[in-house]
């Protein structure tokens, strides 16, 4: 199921600290920091924080800005992003600022919680999720119920850990502030979990005032059939690159990336690439690869369309090379269609072979984007 692209945003002193423990909330950001949040805030469909951080801080969570939020309503979105909390007590402050302040407003609880917050007179869509709280029915609720197509997460720590040790977080926007907090006792960004392996992607680094803003992105693949934020970003470069291959009227063009669990790229290619008038995408991909390397046991591969299941022009076709790779776990954004073989079901050889097969659709229109006049015939 479809999720919002979730960007976790959160400003730490140099020593890693979220706030430090006295009764006013630390301000880390610089006043031009501010204003960039209240820019992000003007982009996004809803804004969650944890109820740590409303307790904490008794945050109002609004765009500041008269010109942001007229240009919101200029293009037919709500003044306010919506305001989405969780907590599994139910046990909230009604008078806090967030309910009073701002557009609509949603609490996330468990069934538990819910009776907690009906009884308090929580002024919000109170949404109970069962005796326990699962992230990925949260956010398919908000993109499904409330149409959430981007969603900023301010904290709090406990809140940033989950989504980004559960694979659900598709950026992180992190502030490094020059000050220092010093006592052990203060929140801190992440805490102990099971995150990914290997780097992150750094994707911008910026001087904002006296602070620096860093953007990454995870790059872990899913397990099994649980897809991770970051697979959509690896299906997406698999996606960018079958833009890449040279024109052909006989054969499809596609991309494929190949990807080690801890999030490494161990390589990539695309259709007829390097003039290689008959290689597909999946094969020039794992020819780079060692056939020795450990990692492919564990690895991903990403293609634009579905692994072949047959092929004329070559003893294997690339559904048996990814298994004869020792890979068992591939994610593709659009099933073969019958232009060139009729019946192909690549996923089926995986599936027979022990692979596990992830489908995203809403790649599908970017994979058949270099494919526009095979499929027309
Ligand atoms: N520097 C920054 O950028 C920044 C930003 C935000 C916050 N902060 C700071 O971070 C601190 C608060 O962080 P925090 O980690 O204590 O709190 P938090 O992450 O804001 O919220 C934690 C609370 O959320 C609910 N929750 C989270 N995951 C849940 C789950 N899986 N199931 C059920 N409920 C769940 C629980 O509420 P219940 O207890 O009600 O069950 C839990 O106590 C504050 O000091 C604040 O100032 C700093």
């Amino acid at each position: 199921m479809p999720h919002p692209y979730v960007l976790l945003s959160a400003a730490v002193s140099l020593d890693g600290y979220l706030d430090d423990t006295g009764p006013e909330r630390l301000l880390l950001s610089s006043p031009a920091d501010f204003d960039r949040v209240d820019e992000v805030r003007a982009s996004v469909d809803a804004i969650l924080v944890g109820a740590g951080t409303l307790r904490a801080d008794n945050p109002r969570l609004l765009v500041n800005s008269p010109e942001r939020r007229a240009a919101r309503v200029a293009d037919g979105r709500p003044e306010y992003p919506l305001k989405v909390t969780v907590s599994g007590s139910g046990d909230l402050d009604p008078a806090a600022n967030f309910w009073h302040t701002g557009g609509e407003k949603v609490l996330y609880t468990t069934d538990q919680g819910a009776e907690r917050a009906h009884a308090l007179g929580i002024a919000a869509d109170v949404v109970p999720l069962g005796t326990e709280l699962d992230w990925r029915r949260l956010l398919e609720h908000l993109h499904d119920r409330r149409g959430v197509r981007r969603l900023m997460v301010e904290g709090g720590g406990r809140i940033h850990t989950q989504l980004i040790s559960q694979g659900l977080a598709d950026e992180l926007q992190l502030v490094l502030a020059p000050l220092f907090v010093g006592d052990p006792d203060a929140p801190r960004l992440f805490g102990p979990g099971s995150y990914q392996g290997g780097r992150l992607r750094l994707v911008e680094t910026r001087p904002v005032g006296d602070v620096v803003l860093t953007r990454y992105e995870p790059t872990a693949p899913g397990a099994g059939a649980l897809p991770s934020a970051a697979d959509h970003h690896w299906l997406a470069l698999a996606c960018e690159l079958a833009e890449r291959c040279p024109p052909s009227r006989t054969a499809f063009s596609v991309g494929a990336v190949v990807v080690a669990a801890d999030g490494t790229e161990l390589a990539r290619g695309f259709s007829r690439e390097g003039d290689e008038p008959v290689v597909h995408a999946e094969e020039a991909a794992l020819a780079k690869t060692d056939p020795m390397d450990p990692r492919l046991a564990g690895a991903t591969v990403y293609s634009s369309l579905e692994p072949c299941a047959r092929r004329a022009s070559r003893p294997a076709p690339c559904a048996r090379l990814i298994l004869d790779a020792g890979v068992r776990r591939v994610v593709t954004a659009w099933r073969e269609p019958d232009t060139f073989v009729a019946d192909a079901d690549g996923s089926a050889v995986l599936a027979e072979g022990g692979a596990t097969v992830v489908v995203l659709p809403e790649y599908e229109e970017r994979a058949k984007a270099p494919n526009g006049h095979l499929l027309d015939r």
